[in-house]
């Protein structure tokens, strides 16, 4: 028998959607994330949708209409510092409290999603 994907286990489309619902609200309310982001969301909020589907284990939403995500070159144009990580990563976790996500899945997922984080990053620190 196959693994269970963590996609399945985290509640599939409901959960990712709760997230992404949660999560881009309060980046925009972000003092330093907010700037970097555009005004109108939606776009933006249904390509990490897709994006985190696929991240996650599920079906390749994000890949069937964009390509290869090459996340951390499509963030290059954003000046993205370890501050900014940590600024995602804390309003990522809010979001995952209000998804009700814990326990092992919260652990698992929290794992790969800090690790995508410090990827990002492509500014010195000295230039936030
Ligand atoms: C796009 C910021 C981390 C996934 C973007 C955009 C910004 C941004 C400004 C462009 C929004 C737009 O114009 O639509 C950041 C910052 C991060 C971060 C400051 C801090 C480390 C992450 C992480 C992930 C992620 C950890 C995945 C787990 C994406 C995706 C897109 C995106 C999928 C859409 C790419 C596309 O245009 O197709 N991000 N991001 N980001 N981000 Fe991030």
């Amino acid at each position: 028998s196959e693994p269970i994907a963590l996609y399945e286990r985290m509640g599939g489309d409901p959960t990712i959607r709760k997230i992404v619902q949660s999560f881009y609200p309060r980046v925009q309310k972000d003092p330093l994330l907010a700037p970097l982001f555009p005004e109108d969301i939606e776009e933006t909020m249904e390509k990490q949708r897709r994006f985190l589907t696929q991240f996650f284990g599920g079906p390749p939403l994000y890949s069937q209409v964009y390509g290869h995500p090459r996340l951390r070159a499509r963030h290059m144009p954003f000046p993205i510092t370890p501050r900014h990580a940590e600024a995602w990563l804390r309003n990522m976790d809010v979001a995952l409290d209000d998804a009700n996500i814990t326990g092992l899945i919260r652990e698992e997922m929290w794992s790969r999603l800090s690790f995508t984080a410090a990827h990002m990053v492509n500014r010195p620190p000295e230039d936030q």
